[in-house]
C-alpha cells in the first residue's frame, strides 16, 4: 500500500544483512522506519510493538531468525533465537507458526548454508503473506458485494472494524481491511466505522491512518459507540482480524472484540473474522486455553497525542494512585461469529467449517 504516494510494505530486507520496518509506535504523527540488525533488535521491535499485528509479528520473527543465523548458524544459536523471539508476545499464534517453519527449514541443513536459506525462507513467508492477504481480500469482497447489493441504489455500505487488521498489521493488504480496499477500488460506496481501540488506539492511530491513505471514507468512534450504531441500523456488517483461532472456531482478538460480537448478535448484524491459515491453532481445542497478554497498566492510565504545536506528549488521564488492569485480548466464542474469511475461501466458524477448507490439518 502507499504512504504519500510511495508503495511500502511494513517490512523489507536489505540484502542479507538487516531488515527495515515501519515504526508503528510513531504513527500517525510521524512516519519513521527502524533498522533491525540482529535477533535482539527483532525481539525488541515485536515486544515494544514497533511492529504488531499477528501476520507481521510472524514475518518479523522469521527475519529475526535470519538475522541470528548471520552471526551464528549453530543448533544452539537457532534454539536461542527461537526461544528469544517466542517469548516476545504470547497471544498471536503466527509467531509460533513462523518460528517453527523457520526452524524446520533450517535444522537439517549444514551450518554454512543456514544463513542464506533463512533469508530466503523469511522472504518467502513475507511474500506469501502478501498473496494470502490478497486472497482474503478477494473472498471478502464477495461478502461486501452481496451486502452492497441489498442496499438501495446510492446508499453507502457501513462496515465496522476493531483494532488494526490492515496492511500495517500484515506485510501488505491486511486481513480485515483487504476486502474493504478491494470494495472501495471496485467502486462500491463504502464507509468504515473505526473503533478507536483503547488503550493503544490502534484504530484511531493506525486503521484510520491507512484507510485515509487509500481514500476510504471512515469515521473514528469511541469503542463503546458501536452498540448504539448497530441498534440504529447504521452498521451493515462487522469485519475484524484475529490473533489466534482455536480448532473449534473461537477467536482471540484485541480487547473489546467480544463486546462488538455480542452487540452484533443482538442486532442481527453479520460479524465476520478475516484470517490467514497461519492464525489457526490446530493444537488448541478451545478459546479459553488461549494465553491472554497482560500489558502495562501505563497504557490505560496514560494517553499519547500531539499538541497544537506539533510536539508528541504522553499525559496522565487518571487520578494519582488509581490502579488499573490491562488484558490485551479477549475471546469471542465461535457461536457469535457469522463466518471466517480465509485465503482458501469462506466457511462457518466451527471445526467442521475450518476442516472443510483445510482438510489435511
Ligand atoms: O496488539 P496488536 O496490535 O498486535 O493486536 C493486533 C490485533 O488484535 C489485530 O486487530 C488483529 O486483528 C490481528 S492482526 C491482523
Amino acid at each position: 500500500m502507499k504512504i504519500n504516494g510511495k508503495p511500502y510494505r511494513t517490512i523489507w530486507p536489505h540484502g542479507e544483512t538487516s531488515v527495515e520496518v515501519i515504526d508503528q509506535t510513531k504513527l500517525p504523527h510521524e512516519f519513521r522506519t527502524v533498522m533491525l540488525r540482529n535477533v535482539d533488535d527483532a525481539a525488541r521491535a515485536i515486544r515494544q510493538m514497533i511492529v504488531r499485528g499477528a501476520p507481521l509479528i510472524g514475518a518479523t520473527a522469521a527475519y529475526g531468525i535470519a538475522l541470528a543465523m548471520r552471526e551464528d548458524a549453530s543448533d544452539e544459536a537457532l534454539d536461542r533465537a527461537h526461544d528469544t523471539l517466542l517469548e516476545t508476545r504470547p497471544t498471536a499464534v503466527n509467531l509460533r507458526w513462523a518460528l517453527k517453519r523457520m526452524c524446520d527449514a533450517l535444522r537439517n541443513h549444514p551450518r554454512d548454508q543456514r544463513a542464506s536459506l533463512a533469508w530466503a525462507e523469511a522472504a518467502k513467508i513475507a511474500d506469501e503473506d502478501v498473496e494470502v492477504c490478497r486472497s482474503i481480500g478477494e473472498h471478502g469482497l464477495k461478502i461486501l458485494q452481496e451486502a452492497a447489493a441489498k442496499k438501495k441504489p446510492g446508499e453507502t455500505l457501513n462496515v465496522l472494524t476493531h483494532c488494526n487488521a490492515g496492511w500495517l498489521g500484515c506485510v501488505d493488504w491486511g486481513t480485515a481491511l483487504a476486502p474493504i480496499y478491494m470494495a472501495y477500488d471496485a467502486g462500491i460506496p463504502i464507509h468504515v466505522w473505526v473503533d478507536e481501540t483503547r488503550p493503544r488506539n490502534q484504530g484511531a492511530s493506525l486503521t484510520a491512518f491507512e484507510l485515509g491513505g487509500h481514500g476510504v471514507p471512515h469515521t473514528i468512534i469511541a469503542d463503546n459507540a458501536g452498540g448504539l450504531l448497530m441498534t440504529r441500523g447504521q452498521v451493515d456488517l462487522c469485519i475484524v482480524g484475529t490473533d489466534r483461532v482455536t480448532a473449534n472456531g473461537d477467536v482471540a482478538n484485541k480487547i473489546g472484540t467480544y463486546l462488538k460480537a455480542l452487540a452484533a448478535k443482538d442486532n442481527n448484524v453479520p460479524f465476520h473474522v478475516a484470517l490467514p491459515s497461519s492464525t489457526i491453532d490446530w493444537q488448541m481445542a478451545k478459546g479459553s486455553d488461549i494465553p491472554i497478554e497482560e500489558r502495562s497498566v501505563d497504557e490505560v492510565l496514560k494517553m499519547t497525542g500531539r499538541t497544537p504545536t506539533g510536539t508528541v506528549v504522553t499525559v496522565d488521564i487518571a487520578a494519582p494512585g488509581s490502579s488499573a488492569a490491562n488484558p490485551g485480548f479477549d475471546v469471542t466464542p465461535a457461536r457469535l461469529v457469522t463466518g471466517f474469511i480465509t485465503e482458501r475461501g469462506t466457511c462457518e466458524a466451527s471445526e467442521k467449517g475450518l476442516k472443510s477448507l483445510f482438510p489435511s490439518e
